[in-house]
């Protein structure tokens, strides 16, 4: 059988059914890195524990009525010993933890340094080492410094981008010598445009200015990097970017194609664009912001304009690409858009910003799954999808990494766990072999595969109520403590076996 070569431009036929269920045995490249993914406000704990500082998830989950999840989470701060055995009991090579900024710098900047915050990482660095797990270490995953937002307003502010330089340089200083991949930004998009750093932004024009603060951001930390660092570390700087494919209802439809490329371009272009495309942000992307704005009276679009120079300077500041990727849209030029919740989690509700995308509708079929209280497309092709789209579409040659690839569900953390998580066994299993699908049949330089999440943990805003975890952790106890699930014994073999051997 042959596999899904069909393509019409930058979409493979991923609608035909060979392509979608054709199980396909085989390796992946040796070397592949087969790890989970956590982040630190999501595991860590020990929120003032040896003088670290507050950051706004600190202070968002201190609010009245909200549940201080984040200030023990998972205790791994205490536990990394744990964690990095889970590792090794789960046969993985590599591991994605992200530093918290304010454990290092307690107030955003580097006048004080914090030597337990550099410990705990070194020992946990070392740890890792030790047992033969490749770190990749993401810098910012959406933790930042609670200091930085009083005295700033953060990302908002242009001196952000100075000061995440200063942050970056600090830890490619004091790691880099064992760290050898680092991701920069973990998915701007959910951070700027979804959470807008719980900033008041009734017409989202602050969202624009901090994508725009990041994205200089990121481009200075690779740039810092690559001047300062590459020659004696040797090492790789990333960005991690979340994909919710945009897969045409009708491949052989030009308008759905279209529909599908704009959203794309829009979602994913945002951040792709600058950094792996022309330094700039997409045409598409500027012209929908003006004539939207347009539309409401506003003269001035609120996306600002990179100068000539940031936009050389931004792009081709990667080494590589991560990829978040957890489920697929389908979007059609005409259908009426049917929401993915009944709230209107869809596209354009939770974008709030881009609903006049023209001609972008979403619709739902048939295969959709829960992940928290919405409702998602379980939906493994996604992975060629956007694979294969994001080589043609950017002419990107540089390797990519799954960063996070899992499947979550609403728990009750006070109930008996759920180990026998056979959902997430098939989750796995087929999300995986198309992975090996891409870098076989596609030919995509695809390097490594993280699960999210190694262990339950605290999922942003709604604590550990959605569950994610190969393990489970037992949020009623102190201790907790952790226990696998059926899942990552399954995982441990796709690892071990570096995919599906005939
Ligand atoms: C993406 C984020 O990076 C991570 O922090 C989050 O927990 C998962 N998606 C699941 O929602």
């Amino acid at each position: 059988v042959v596999l899904g070569h069909k393509t019409e431009g930058q979409f493979l036929d991923l609608k035909n059914m060979t392509v979608r269920d054709t199980f396909l045995s085989g390796t992946l490249p040796d070397g592949f890195l087969w790890g989970t993914a956590t982040a630190a406000f999501q595991i860590e704990g020990g929120w003032d524990s040896g003088e670290k500082g507050p950051s706004i998830w600190d202070w968002f989950s201190h609010l009245p009525g909200n549940v201080p999840w984040g200030d023990v989470a998972a205790d791994s701060y205490h536990k990394y010993k744990e964690d990095v055995q889970m590792h090794v009991d789960t046969g993985l090579n590599s591991y994605r933890f992200s530093i918290s900024w304010p454990r290092l710098f307690p107030d955003g900047t580097n006048t004080t340094i914090n030597q337990y915050g550099v410990d705990y990482y070194n020992n946990l660095i070392n740890e890792l080492k030790n047992n033969g797990i490749e770190p990749l270490v993401t810098l910012y995953h959406w933790d930042l410094p609670q200091k930085l937002k009083d005295r700033y307003g953060g990302w908002v502010n242009d001196t952000m981008v100075e000061l995440f330089e200063n942050y970056a340089r600090f830890c490619f200083a004091t790691f880099g010598d064992r760290v050898k991949y680092w991701a920069t930004f973990n998915e701007p998009w959910s951070f700027v445009a979804a959470l807008g750093d719980f900033n008041h932004d009734p017409d989202y024009s602050m969202r624009y200015k901090m994508a725009h603060n990041v994205i200089r951001a990121h481009a200075r930390a690779w740039h810092t990097y690559d001047d300062d660092f590459r020659s004696s570390q040797n090492g790789s700087v990333g960005i991690v970017i979340s994909s919710m494919w945009g897969e045409p209802a009708d491949l052989h439809n030009p308008a759905d194609r279209q529909a599908a490329t704009n959203y794309m371009e829009f979602f994913f272009g945002w951040f792709a664009n600058p950094i792996i495309g022309n330094g700039d942000y997409p045409d598409v992307m500027k012209r929908m912001v003006r004539e939207s704005r347009l539309k409401q009276n506003q003269t001035v679009s609120p996306l600002p304009e990179f100068t000539e120079e940031e936009k050389l300077y931004n792009s081709g500041s990667t080494d590589f690409l991560g990829i978040n990727t957890y489920t697929a849209r389908i979007i059609s030029a005409t259908n009426e858009t049917q929401t993915c919740h009944p709230d209107g989690h869809n596209f354009a509700s939770a974008c709030g910003f881009m609903p006049d995308l023209m001609g972008v509708k979403e619709s739902v079929g048939p295969g959709w799954f829960y992940m928290g209280s919405n409702i998602f497309w379980f939906a493994p092709w996604n992975i060629r999808g956007i694979l294969h789209f994001v080589r043609e579409r950017y002419n990107y040659t540089k390797p990519f990494y799954l960063s996070e690839v899992g499947i979550g569900e609403t728990y009750k953390y006070h109930s008996p766990p759920n180990l026998n998580d056979t959902w997430r066994m098939c989750f796995y299993m087929t999300y995986a072999n198309e992975a090996l699908k891409a870098v076989k049949l596609d030919g995509v330089d695809l390097r490594g595969f993280y699960a999210w999440t190694l262990l339950d943990n605290v999922e942003w805003g709604s604590g550990p109520d959605q569950a994610f975890g190969l393990y489970h952790t037992n949020f009623t106890h102190p201790s907790r403590q952790r226990t696998p699930k059926r899942s990552q014994g399954l995982y441990r073999t796709i690892a071990q076996e570096n995919g599906f051997p005939e």
